[in-house]
Parts: C-alpha cells; structure tokens; sequence
C-alpha cells in the first residue's frame, strides 16, 4: 500500500520516547519531513542520532517545547512554518499521564493532554487548512473504559480529546482537513510506561497483561503504522474516527 507522505512536512509532539519515537520513525521510513519535540534538552540529540543512524539523510529537527507552555508551542509553529512554509500533518501524541486523583494532577492533566493539544491545532490550523492536512490526537483506552488508572484525570482527559477531536472532524471536513483518534492499548516499551511498571509494580504489570487476549502488550510500531494510515491519503474518507489499537483488550463494542 502507497501511502504517499513523502515531503509531507509532519509535527509531532514528545517524539524522543515510546509512541512518539515509533511514530516520527514511521514518518522518517516515509520521507517525511518530521519535527519533533520534548522537554528534556539532552534527549533531543540522542534521540536525533538515534533517528538518523536507521534513516540517513532524513530531514528530522528537535525542538525543546513543553506542550503545557502555550508560548511555546506558538514559537515551534512560528519557527517550523518559516523554515518549510507549510504543514501537513500534526500529530498530539504527549500526556502527563497524570493517573492520581489530586488537585495538582487534574491541573497537569489539563495543561498538557487538554490545553496543550487545543493550542497545537489552534497555531497550526491555518496551514493545515492551506494544505488540507491532517490531525491526529493520541488518547488511549483508558478514555472508553474505567480501568485501573481511575479514579484520576487519565481517562477523563482521554476522553475528552476524542470528543474534540471529533469535533474537529465534523467542523473541518468541509475545508478538507481531517481529523481522528487514535487509542492505544497497554504498549510495551522497555524503557517506557510499561517497563517501569514491570520493574517497579510487577503485581500491575502481570494483572493488565493478563487481561490481553493476545497474551501480549502492543508494540509502539503498531500504534505509528495506525497513526501513518489515517494521515495517508489512503484514509482519505476517515475522519472522526477512534481507532483503538489494543489487541481487542476493551470487551466493549464500540459503535
Ligand atoms: N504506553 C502505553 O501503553 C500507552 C497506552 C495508551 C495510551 N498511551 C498514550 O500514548 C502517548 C505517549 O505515551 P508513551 O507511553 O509513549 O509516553 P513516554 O514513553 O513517557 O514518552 C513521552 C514523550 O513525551 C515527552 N513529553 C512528556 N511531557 C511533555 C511535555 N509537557 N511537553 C513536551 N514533551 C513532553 C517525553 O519527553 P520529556 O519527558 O523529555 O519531555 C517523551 O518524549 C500518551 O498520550 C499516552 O497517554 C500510551
């Protein structure tokens, strides 16, 4: 399947680990043209040589943003669309996985998964209207069922973001931009959430992978290859849509 995003000029939000990694390295096998970002000012570079030792001469730029920071997300657009004069796909992939039910929590959960994707969509939009791009926003499964993250903001937040994202969907079709979600399972990623659950919290880690009927976690590749479908033009006709990539881990029909 030719999913054409060669060129196109892909943002995604914490891409120096786990999904976000995955997903600017799908992007990277494309030719796409990927800017990505993260709060740690270390990790940009090692994640960048780590990106170019499997796709060399790719066009791939760091960015030290903190998403819950309005300005500076609006100055990573400014900069992103001075330097490529467009932008074709932006992809809302950080949370504060903010699983415990205090004040503080709640406040982050907004900042950063509620806030800082709002203000993502609201500073690229213009372009994404010029290039009738597309939006993708990661929430997880965990915004359709109550799990074992509740009581918190995780999955409150989750689910408020497929409902702005189809929002999105239904408000933007008509100016050929597309927007969908995509819901992930438990992904196992060594250095990532669910490694340190393992290493950490083994009882959790055992009784969630217990709950998946494949026996196993998800891998962060099966998330990115949903992410680079629905952005393709291959998806041309989705939009609105939830896709949750979770081994069938939810028992729920999801109408
Ligand atoms: N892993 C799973 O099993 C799973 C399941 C369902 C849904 N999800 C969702 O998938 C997404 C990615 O999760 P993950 O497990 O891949 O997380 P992760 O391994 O913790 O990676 C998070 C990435 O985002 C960056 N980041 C965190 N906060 C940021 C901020 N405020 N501003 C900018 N960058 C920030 C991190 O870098 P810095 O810390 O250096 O900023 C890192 O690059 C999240 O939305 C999560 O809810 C994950």
């Amino acid at each position: 399947m030719q999913l054409n995003l060669k060129d196109k000029v892909v943002i995604v939000t914490g891409g120096t680990k786990g999904i976000g990694r995955a997903i600017v390295s799908g992007f990277l096998s494309e030719h796409s043209r990927v800017y990505f970002c993260s709060r740690t000012p270390s990790s940009i570079p090692h994640a960048t040589s780590l990106f170019l030792s499997t796709h060399h001469s790719s066009t791939i730029h760091g960015s030290v943003v903190d998403v819950s920071i309005p300005s500076q997300l609006q100055s990573w657009i400014t900069e992103i669309v001075e330097k490529e004069k467009r932008i074709d796909v932006v992809v809302s992939n950080v949370s504060s996985i903010s699983v415990t039910d205090t004040e503080e929590a709640w406040r982050n959960g907004y900042e950063t998964d509620i806030r800082g994707t709002v203000e993502l969509v609201r500073a690229a939009l213009p372009y994404l209207e010029l290039s009738r791009g597309n939006i993708v926003t990661i929430s997880s499964v965990s915004g359709r069922d109550v799990d074992f993250t509740a009581p918190s903001p995780y999955g409150a937040f989750k689910a408020a973001l497929i409902h702005y994202t189809a929002q999105l969907a239904h408000t933007l079709a008509p100016k050929g931009v597309r927007a969908n979600t995509v819901s992930p399972g438990n992904i196992y990623i060594s250095d990532g959430v669910w490694g340190d659950i393992e290493k950490n919290n083994p009882e959790l880690f055992n009784s969630q992978l217990a709950k998946n009927p494949t026996g196993r976690m998800g891998k962060a590749e099966e998330v990115a290859d949903a992410v680079l479908f629905l952005t393709s033009e291959r998806a041309s006709f989705i939009s609105g849509a939830n896709l949750v990539v979770d081994g069938s881990l939810c028992s729920g029909v999801q109408f």
